[in-house]
């Protein structure tokens, strides 16, 4: 990991208005990453990747307001960024794919002419030889016979075939930074594990880095050097992805893995982690997982959260870790 990260989060702090009261689903979540890095965000529905995702980008909607925090890229505080700032990192520096990639295509255009704007607003690349590019980008996606589908509207693609399409588009300029929400879910195995080479092939040979968001633990483990676990708005840990399967430190992340299928599994073995996501509306406990934890104690109820550094690179957000 080089000294400088590409991004940094710190700090960050999300609510969102709502009918039924202020819902805190971010609060002091940070991380960074470097070039070339993958890291994996974890944890259950709910948690905040998404919302962490999308702040990062500044696509919160209206109802979202960040109250604190910065998230810093290329010297950039994407938190602070004007719209044209963002617009010209977006697409180009840092990319994006969606959790529903039908809603992301626009609906009345062919899916390879959305790949070729992409690519004349950010790429130097002549108009010749943007077409050719499109193709190799929809082959490379495990797209068969590209040079049909180039003309295909979304609605002509099934939800797998969209879903590769967002994922040419999103690596379409080479972004330094791409940040992957569910990439693969609800594609077959095969497509899977096609997508996931090609974007680890992009962080080897451009030296892009990729956040994953993921439920998926065997993909995390097998994908990513490193890996943030996320609670009810919280960083609860994060840690190499080796250490943490080895050795994880917040009773979460212990519970979370535990609740996991592997290979060679008995069901009867899967522990489910015991209660739910708490309300984020209205003040909540210190440890937002107090409530679900068999070790929790009266000194999880003293505020600040704590933060500890228990190895290098491995930072636990508990005050009686495993
Ligand atoms: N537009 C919104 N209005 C109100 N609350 C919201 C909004 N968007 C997200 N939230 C809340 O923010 C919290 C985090 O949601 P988020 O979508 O980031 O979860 P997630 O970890 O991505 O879950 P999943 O795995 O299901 O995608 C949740 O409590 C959710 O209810
Ligand atoms: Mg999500």
């Amino acid at each position: 990991m080089s000294a400088v990260p590409l991004m940094s989060v710190e700090d960050l702090s999300v609510e969102f208005r709502t009918r039924h009261g202020v819902v805190r689903a971010l609060e002091r979540v940070g991380f960074s990453i470097a070039r070339g890095e993958t890291v994996g965000i974890v944890g259950e529905s709910g948690s905040g990747k998404s919302v962490t995702a999308f702040t990062v980008l500044g696509l919160l909607p209206p109802a979202g307001r960040v109250t604190s925090g910065r998230a810093v890229f290329g010297g950039l505080d994407l938190l602070t960024a004007s719209a044209g700032q963002l617009l010209e990192y977006r697409g180009r520096e840092l990319s994006m794919i969606f959790q529903s990639p039908r809603t992301a295509l626009n609906p009345i255009r062919p899916v390879g002419k959305q790949i070729a704007d992409v690519l004349e607003r950010h790429a130097n690349l002549p108009r010749a030889r943007r077409r050719d590019r499109v193709l190799e980008l929809l082959a490379r996606v495990q797209i068969p016979d590209p040079e049909r589908r180039y003309h295909a509207y979304p609605f002509e693609l099934s939800g797998g075939m969209c879903q590769r399409v967002m994922i040419a588009l999103a690596v379409a300029c080479s972004p330094a930074l791409l940040i992957a929400d569910e990439p693969t879910t609800g594609l077959d195995v095969t497509t899977q594990a096609g997508i996931l080479d090609l974007l680890g092939d992009l962080s080897r040979t451009a030296g892009m880095a990729t956040i994953m968001i993921t439920h998926d633990l065997a993909v995390v483990a097998e994908r990513c050097d490193r890996i943030v676990v996320m609670h009810a708005g919280h960083v609860v840990e994060q840690a190499p992805a080796r250490t943490l399967f080895a050795r994880p430190r917040h009773p979460y992340t212990a519970r979370l893995l535990a609740s996991t299928p592997r290979a060679g599994a008995k069901l009867a073995d899967l522990t489910p982690i015991p209660g739910a996501v708490p309300d984020l509306r209205g003040e909540t406990t210190p440890c937002r997982y107090r409530t679900r934890c068999e070790r929790a104690a009266a000194v999880c109820d003293r505020p600040p959260l704590p933060r500890e550094v228990v190895a290098p690179g491995h930072v636990v957000a508990c005050a009686r870790p495993l």
